[in-house]
């Protein structure tokens, strides 16, 4: 098996993304610095807050994350007609043998705890006659999907959390702070840098730093996240020298609302878990003759056959119909998406809705293992950042948020024995930054820029995929790349230079995977292909040359995925 070794970059004390540009520099230091305001975040800040001085940082506000904006909900074997077991069967199948067993279990044996802790903190999931109401969603094989507020689920949890960290006190919280890039000294994380809204730049020095910055949707044009989901995190890990495992699995959400606004409107899954179909031009519900769980299929193979519809009909959008159920149960149960359509001219009671596949979990991050540990000392990842091997190739329906709470939860414990094992104090570094008075590159340009990325992802990388395309797509990236200026201190130079490195490795690692497989589809390579590509992608920068190297792992044996 090919692991790479843990990571020596670090001889600078930090990635060369930034020059210092006259900026005023501020220095504070803390126990653990997490970066990132969404469920991985919060639940690491809360949790390691309980021991340790703690600072989190978050480009923009908590109430703008992506965990804001998750409708779904949490899934957790919690009906006594439910099990972990049964739960990891889901999960496996769903990830067609890319899974880590070993993980899946850890999310779906501690999973029910954290969402009982959840309660306790205050969060009020929906209830009828006090029991817990669960609902379904595609590849689930029963009913096990908590919510609040009806599709308002992300942001229920996240204002619970919010609340107590910011009623705490014991956090210190920076919001619309950018972090820029993670300080390392002799191959070990010891804090961050980042912008401020006045343009001063802190350095953050810290025992512990806790990517949690969520994931890159933006790097395709249509999306369900939002503005600020740019790859971040990933990004800054791997300049790091980070190893980031399965970089090409993106998946795409089967039903967003079609239309060319960023990011669209999600519509839930548990609309088609309460009975909604999906149906073609000519009426017909396509998915009933394409799987035996029809509209409720894993969310790979929805995707793939509303792909064939669209190849067949010169479409680009099907249906979403939901008028065969209650009015009221619909206002009611889904508040979010009825509002949502409302305002786009649409009555989810009375009108087919047109809906379209966008870009809404980035399954690939930064390696780590079950306890949050990254290729890197001193530097943890959870959540959307991380890949700790729970989604395989296609994530099952609801077990994001999940994610976020139990690998967030077990960061805290790593770095309870880390914090008190590591050294103390974390010598004052010198901040090796350039001091050149960069000019960057014009807003408008780095707008259009950004354009140009998600559509050519959207279009040549997205959702089915050929060499030829990628080819293209590598070419465009490299000469928008080749074309801009070394960034200034600018917040969306800054996302630019992520999304184009996201997008990099997204295109990378797509091109060496010759084989079909979960939400990577390839039209030149149409089946899966076990015998070669039963294996992790892992993408490193090289520390010497600075290139990007791809290589592959195998997965950790397990019967289930098979599927
Ligand atoms: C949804 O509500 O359909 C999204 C849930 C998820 O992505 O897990």
């Amino acid at each position: 098996m090919m692991r790479p070794a843990r990571s020596t970059a670090g001889a600078q004390n930090v990635a060369p993304l930034i020059s210092r540009r006259g900026a005023e520099l501020r220095y504070s230091s803390y126990d653990v610095l997490v970066v990132g305001g969404g469920i991985a975040g919060l639940t690491a800040a809360v949790g390691a807050a309980h021991r340790w001085n703690v600072g989190l940082v978050t480009k923009g506000t908590l109430d703008q994350t992506t965990t804001f904006l998750a409708q779904g909900g949490i899934a957790a074997a919690l009906s006594p007609h439910d099990s972990p077991e049964l739960h990891l069967k889901d999960t496996l199948e769903a990830g067609v043998g890319l899974c880590e067993e070993e993980a899946v279990r850890v999310l779906v044996e501690e999973g029910p705890a954290r969402i009982r802790e959840l309660e306790q903190l205050g969060t009020k999931f929906d209830r009828q006659g006090g029991k817990l109401i669960l609902g379904r969603e595609g590849a689930h094989s029963m009913a096990r999907v908590v919510h609040a507020g009806g599709d308002a689920t992300g942001s229920v949890v996240a204002s619970a959390l919010a609340q107590v960290l910011t009623s705490g006190g014991r956090v210190e919280l920076h919001e619309n702070e950018f972090v820029l890039d993670l300080l390392m000294d002799s191959g070990r994380c010891v804090g961050a840098v980042s912008l401020g809204e006045e343009g001063e730049l802190t350095v953050s020095l810290a025992r512990a730093v806790v990517l949690a910055c969520g994931g890159a949707g933006q790097v395709f044009a249509h999306t369900t996240n939002p503005l600020v989901a740019t790859g971040d995190g990933h990004a800054m890990a791997y300049r790091a020298g980070a190893v980031m495992r399965d970089m090409e699995f993106m998946q795409f959400h089967p039903t967003a609302f079609y239309g060319t606004e960023n990011p669209t409107l999600l519509l839930t899954e548990a609309l088609r878990g309460e009975g909604a179909f999906l149906r073609d031009d000519a009426g017909e519900r396509f998915m009933m003759r394409s799987h035996p769980r029809a509209e409720l299929a894993p969310r790979d193979v929805v995707v793939r056959h509303m792909r064939r519809v669209f190849d067949r009909d010169k479409t680009d959008h099907v249906w979403l119909d939901a008028r065969h159920l209650e009015s009221r149960f619909l206002r009611e149960r889904f508040p979010t998406v009825h509002v949502g359509l409302q305002k786009r001219g649409f009555d989810l009671c009375t009108q087919l809705i047109p809906v379209a596949p966008a870009s809404h979990y980035f399954i690939g991050g930064a390696l780590t293992d079950t306890w949050g540990r990254t290729t890197i000392p001193g530097l943890f990842a959870c959540g959307e950042t991380a890949s700790a091997g729970i989604h395989g190739a296609n994530r099952l329906a609801s077990n994001s948020l999940l994610e976020g709470l139990v690998f967030g939860e077990r960061t805290v414990r790593e770095l309870d024995r880390y914090l008190a094992v590591a050294d103390p104090a974390v010598r004052k570094v010198r901040l090796d930054l350039a001091d050149e008075r960069r000019e960057g590159n014009d807003a408008a340009a780095v707008a259009e820029s950004r354009r140009t990325v998600g559509q050519v992802m959207m279009h040549m990388c997205g959702i089915v995929r050929t060499r030829e395309d990628m080819e293209k797509t590598r070419t465009t990236l490299e000469a928008l790349q080749a074309s801009l200026a070394a960034p200034g201190l600018s917040v969306a130079e800054l996302e630019l230079f992520n999304l184009l490195t996201v997008a990099r490795h997204i295109v990378a690692t797509a091109s060496v995977r010759e084989e079909s497989r979960g939400v990577h589809l390839r039209s030149d390579f149409p089946e899966r292909d076990d015998a070669r590509w039963r294996r992790h992608s892992l993408a490193q920068r090289d520390a010497a040359t600075g290139e990007l190297v791809v290589e592959s792992s195998t997965v950790v044996e397990s019967s289930a995925g098979e599927g």
